[in-house]
């Protein structure tokens, strides 16, 4: 405390402080500077300087965000505080995806429930328009009562999705085997809260209950480490290393058992009626390689 009453320590606490919110700055990104908000007009709010942005949905309309940059590889993260209460029938996404007919996309939906009922972390991986590879796990906290950090990372042998720096899934690039990989299209990250009672909870049975209307869904920290993409080429940050050549270690593979062994509820892979003559080439290499 005495240490702040000398001018000269004085200032350079606030040129650290200075310096220190400035990083925070540059890291965390800024809603109003890196993304537009692109459907259901005021549902989608920008708050505190751009910090904090909030999708809502009623009975007229869901709402969506958009990243203003497009991405060839990266390792994107987002905090997400989903819809709390009863949130059955909404589905919160937050995913990559290219354009045109033979799009590539990397999926996270979040499907809501009842009160006091899990929801469902739905993942997906399109290549060339085609996904058909679901796999979907609860969580071992709840998703609306704080913050966690959904991540995807993109790079060219893999991709993984993390919980909280815990890695649920990993698809591997596989394409020696003639399994695609996307690898070729900038996507760009898209986000949006929306009405889907037809099939989100307990497969469409549990409907959304307008009276709980408006439904809100939280975003903060979207932090990118990605190769943007810019008239025709991408450009990598400095420190691209660190993702572009990430892979699991012993540990994190440790890490996705436990939550593959606890908490998965659907994978493509193990879904005989769906696959009766075999499952898809890369589901046999799921835990080798
Ligand atoms: C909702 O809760 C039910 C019962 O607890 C559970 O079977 C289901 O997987 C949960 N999640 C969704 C999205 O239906």
């Amino acid at each position: 405390m005495a240490a702040f009453r000398s001018p000269s320590s004085a200032s350079t606490g606030l040129v650290l402080l200075f310096l220190i919110s400035f990083c925070v700055a540059a890291f965390a990104g800024n809603f109003y500077q890196n993304c537009d908000t692109v459907w259901g007009k005021d549902r989608a709010q920008i708050y505190d300087g751009g910090n904090l942005l909030t999708l809502s949905l009623d009975k007229i309309s869901g709402s969506g965000f958009q990243s203003k940059n497009e991405y060839l590889f990266g390792k994107i993260d987002m905090q997400l505080k989903l819809v709390p209460g009863n949130s059955a029938g909404t589905v919160t996404t937050y995913y990559l995806s290219s354009k045109g007919e033979t799009w590539d996309e990397i999926d996270f939906e979040f499907l809501g429930n009842l009160s006091g009922h899990p929801y469902i972390v739905h993942t997906n991986v399109f290549c060339q328009g085609k996904g058909n590879r679901e796999q979907q796990f609860y969580l071992w906290f709840d998703p609306t009562a704080d913050f966690h950090t959904y991540s995807i990372l993109w790079n060219p042998q893999r991709i993984v999705f993390y919980v909280d720096g815990i890695p649920i899934r990993e698809f591997k690039n596989l394409e020696f085997l003639g399994v695609p990989f996307p690898n070729k299209q900038k996507m760009r990250l898209y986000s949006s809260l929306w009405n889907a009672d037809n099939w989100a909870t307990r497969g469409g049975l549990v409907k959304t209950d307008w009276s709980k209307a408006p439904f809100k869904a939280s975003y903060r920290n979207f932090n990118t480490d990605a190769c943007v993409w810019s008239y025709g080429s991408s450009y990598c940050s400095p420190n691209k290393n660190a993702w572009y050549w990430e892979e699991l270690d012993f540990a994190k593979k440790g890490q996705m058992k436990w939550v593959q062994d606890n908490y998965m509820v659907y994978n493509y892979c193990t879904d005989k009626k769906r696959f009766p003559y075999g499952f898809p080439t890369e589901c046999a290499f799921a835990n080798i390689l």
